[in-house]
């Protein structure tokens, strides 16, 4: 498989129009959803036998102030109700680490009042953020069904990750993507920090990469950089959403911007065949040293590989970086190294795993990685092949596994969310397999993907977003949007087979019920006509 880029597309006006022209304008609720719509599906969901709780000005919100500003705030978007908490009934909202495993909660609403537990302060968030699902317009009232649910996820990482490299967003919409995410029970931001057409972190050790090597984006569209207190804030964001950031810089490819600042480093782009192909078909020129790429080729970049400049270089890049980062993975990327050597590719990863596992840190590289016999054998290994593996690439990560360690899945032609949708905007690329449907981002399961693994061999689920054709705050909605709720349903729920709402058909009509909330958040999601979606 490679990858083919396509031609970037602005997409703001048919947002706005598909929005207006694309919601089906009743509930449709097939199937299993005589019970509340829940999405990613809990563990366990029951209907009480009562009456619902019924939510006014003066409900009481108790327990956890974290938790109740988070509801408070949440209710208020929703319902445009600003809770006093000066009556007698209320929620209460409460931390138990008896309620079971990490991160798991559980909820009982009835007339009288809302217990939420959480058994611990994740756990706990994630309760609310099902409360506000549950949230029930009913006449000019709104209610909590009376319910019993008790919850815990599948999956302990649970990503989506949002290459900033392609082209830069800034810190305010990183911050808008991690209260999405965390919305959905996802709790790791992976950041693509770097690539061939830029540099995106301020590094005291480095100061040219921000300096030379940030200015623009693909297309020639405007470029820029975190500075370290950019990223600390983006760090303390998402774990106040109880995130973590996984930072990745991309080598020993996929570099093209490091020659701009520091070109002792850096081999001169080799470009072959199928590359002119590529620039001739999607414009951008051919890369050259010294001169920022604005292309959508990859492939033609290596960082030197018999050059000790080399890893000292990437010894101050991730030295500083595990000093920022207070997540446990540190992403070396080792995709796409195709102008590498199989043996170049080897000794290069087993020495950028290496000093990564010596800082402390976990090391993370995508499938490719596999390949390289002396990597350190704590790399978690990220496989991006399609849901039927091609090319050996479920081989590659098998030996991820073999090494003791683990996997994370982000299956190219079901959760790479930069694929275009098959109708509406033609925002998006196609290389994957693509279009893809909300249905087959939905359809996979993840312990069948590579062959010999189980659910103890994978790390969890995570869904990429790739930026080449990703301009603005509004394109990462749409194109994440509801598609990143099928990729945090195969992180968070039972697994398809152990659960009457693992469906497509329960799925779809879950998350139409969603659009209001949705909505009301802000969230300017694709309203694919896949869905049944409500509205108010
Ligand atoms: C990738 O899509 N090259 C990880």
């Amino acid at each position: 498989m490679t990858r083919r880029r396509g031609p970037a597309v602005t997409a703001a006006a048919l947002l706005v129009a598909a929005l207006l022209a694309g919601c089906t304008p009743a509930a449709q609720n097939g199937g299993t959803v005589s019970l509340p719509a829940v999405v990613p599906a809990p563990a366990s969901i029951e209907r009480g036998q009562g009456k619902p709780f019924r939510l006014h000005g003066g409900t009481a919100v108790a327990g956890e102030t974290d938790a109740a500003a988070a509801l408070l705030a949440v209710v208020e978007a929703r319902t445009g109700l600003t809770l006093t908490g000066e009556g007698r009934l209320g929620v209460d909202l409460r931390v138990d680490p008896s309620t079971g495993g990490p991160e798991s909660y559980r909820i009982t609403a009835e007339a009288a009042s809302v217990v939420v537990t959480g058994a611990d302060a994740a756990g706990l968030f994630y309760g609310v953020q099902t409360l506000a699902q549950l949230l029930t317009r009913d006449g000019e009232e709104w209610i909590i069904p009376a319910v019993e649910i008790t919850d815990a996820p599948r999956f302990a990482y649970r990503g989506v990750m949002l290459d900033v490299a392609r082209h830069f967003h800034p810190v305010e919409t990183v911050k808008g993507y991690i209260d999405r995410a965390a919305s959905v029970k996802l709790n790791a931001l992976h950041l693509h920090l770097t690539d061939d057409q830029g540099w995106r972190l301020h590094l005291d050790s480095r100061p040219k990469l921000a300096e030379r090597a940030s200015g623009t984006s693909v297309g020639g569209d405007p470029g820029g950089f975190y500075t370290k207190d950019d990223y600390r804030e983006i760090v303390a964001y998402a774990a106040a959403n109880h995130m973590i950031v996984v930072p990745e810089i991309d080598m020993p490819g996929h570099t093209h911007a490091v020659g701009l600042a520091y070109p002792e480093l850096a081999e001169a782009p080799s470009i072959d065949e199928h590359m002119r192909e590529v620039i001739r078909a999607y414009g951008g020129g051919e890369p050259t040293p010294g001169v920022p790429y604005e292309g959508l080729a990859v492939g033609f970049s290596s960082l030197r590989i018999d050059d000790e400049a080399t890893y000292d270089f990437i010894a101050d890049v991730f030295g500083e970086l595990a000093a920022m980062t207070p997540g446990p993975y540190l992403h070396l990327g080792g995709d796409e190294s195709l102008s590498t050597t199989d043996e170049d590719f080897a000794s290069f990863i087993a020495r950028a795993s290496a000093i990564i596992a010596d800082l402390g840190k976990t090391p993370v590289a995508w499938h490719e990685a596999g390949a390289a016999s002396g990597i350190a054998d704590t790399t978690v290994g990220q496989y991006w092949g399609f849901v039927t593996p091609t090319g050996g690439m479920d081989e590659r990560a098998r030996a991820f596994v073999a090494n003791g360690s683990q996997l994370i899945l982000s299956p190219a032609d079901a959760i790479y969310l930069d694929m275009q949708y098959p109708s509406g905007p033609e925002l998006g690329l196609t290389w994957a397999n693509g279009p893809t449907s909300v249905e087959r981002a939905y359809a996979w399961e993840p312990s069948d993907v590579i062959s010999g693994i189980d659910d103890s061999d994978i790390l969890g689920v995570e869904a990429p977003l790739w930026t080449e054709t990703v301009r603005t705050a509004a394109d990462i909605d749409l194109m994440a949007f509801p598609r990143i709720a099928a990729a945090a349903e195969a992180g968070w729920s039972p697994a398809t087979g152990t659960s009457d709402l693992r469906t497509w058909e329960s799925f779809r009509a879950r998350v139409g019920e969603l659009g209001p909330l949705w909505t009301s958040l802000g969230i300017g999601f694709h309203p694919s006509d896949e869905i049944p979606w409500v509205t108010e």
